[in-house]
């Protein structure tokens, strides 16, 4: 096996030390939200002494954090006053409509220390919930997001930042002509559907999710004006009848967060629900066949092994799984931002 993307210099000894210490990063950024820092230069820009008396901390603790926020290009300075760059402004500040910290808590709170265990979820090949939390943890993470509303609302919040620039690449460049009604399976708030329909006015939309995430979803698409295009189902995808009458199934950023078994149970049950001839469409970033990289798809399959028991796959594994379920003349669109489509066609 080809390791990873090593830059073709080759790697010295302060790359080594930067990859070693790329926790200090993240915990440096989930620090700055954690105490507001973010919010609180976004209502004004402030001194360091004005930023430490707002935040509670000493002057010597906040000329740290900054520092190095300075450094990430997450805050600046001008004129001796701090100031949110304009990524930080849209991304890390609350009450921004693509702010993407609502998921810092799973982030920080389940994964951080979930990856304590990476020797021995690579050892055994399972998730780490357990050794990590105790024998009662459940091992399925989104039981475990949400039983709290307020991280389920901040993980929906989230995937939609994220999924955001690949819905659009999606809507460019995937052929929706033939098709007449498209249902999105772990639909999350429904930004997939609602752009879709936005931006195809011949569609119906169906979203399907689990039940406590209807309620916003319901939310999202009446605030979109596609109520009257859209229908929000809810259920187990693994258990419950999935609604009839799409001619399209997408799956974005779903069949990666399962093992093979699942994955061939819920494409068969889509199968199952599709019309005669229809497609699905699979949104994730495609391994390269040999399996050296993209790097950040590579380390999500690591993170997939050790919090979802899922996994990252290359063109070829996904149309064995396709095949398993029945579906025919699987391919692969690419895309150029962060998921590709894998398609695939009901016969
Ligand atoms: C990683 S998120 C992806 C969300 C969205 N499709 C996107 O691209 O951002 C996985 C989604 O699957 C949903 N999900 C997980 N288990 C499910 C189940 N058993 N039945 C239905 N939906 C489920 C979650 O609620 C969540 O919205």
């Amino acid at each position: 096996m080809s390791t990873v993307s090593a830059p073709s210099t080759g790697v010295g000894p302060e790359d080594i030390f930067k990859m070693a210490s790329g926790f200090w990063v993240s915990k440096a950024l989930f620090s700055a939200l954690e105490l507001g820092l973010f919010e609180t230069l976004s209502n004004q820009p402030q001194t360091a002494e004005a930023l430490a008396a707002a935040l509670r901390l000493p002057v010597a603790s906040v000329d740290r954090l900054v520092s190095v926020l300075r450094g990430l290009g997450l805050v600046r300075a001008e004129s001796n006053r701090l100031s949110n760059t304009p990524g930080t402004e849209a991304f890390l500040v609350r009450r921004s409509p693509t702010f993407i910290g609502g998921i810092f808590h799973h982030f920080n709170d389940d994964l951080y220390p979930l990856w304590q265990h990476l020797p021995d979820a690579l050892r055994s090949g399972r998730t780490m919930w357990k050794q990590a939390f105790g024998p009662d943890a459940s091992d399925n993470p989104f039981e475990t997001m949400y039983a709290d509303p307020a991280r389920l609302e901040g993980f929906l919040r989230t995937m939609a930042a994220l999924a955001a620039p690949a819905e659009h690449d999606f809507c460019q460049h995937f052929d929706f002509s033939g098709h007449a009604c498209v249902m999105d399976v772990g639909a999350a708030l429904g930004t997939l559907v609602v752009k879709v329909l936005s931006s195809h006015a011949h569609l119906r939309g169906i979203t399907f999710d689990l039940p406590p995430v209807a309620p916003l979803t319901q939310a999202f698409v009446q605030q979109a004006g596609l109520a009257d295009r859209a229908q929000i189902a809810s259920g187990d995808m693994f258990v419950d009848p999935l609604p009839r009458g799409a001619d399209l199934i997408t799956l974005s950023f779903i069949v990666h967060d399962w093992d093979d078994d699942h994955c061939v149970q819920l494409l068969s049950r889509c199968f199952e629900a599709l019309e005669r001839n229809g497609e699905i469409a699979i949104l994730e970033k495609v391994l390269h066949e040999d399996r050296g990289g993209p790097l950040p798809t590579a380390l999500m399959s690591l993170n997939m092994l050790i919090a979802t028991g899922g996994k990252e796959r290359t063109e070829t594994e996904y149309a064995a799984l396709l095949g398993r379920a029945g579906f025919i003349e699987t391919r692969v669109l690419p895309l150029p931002g962060p998921r590709d489509v894998v398609i695939a066609r009901k016969p």
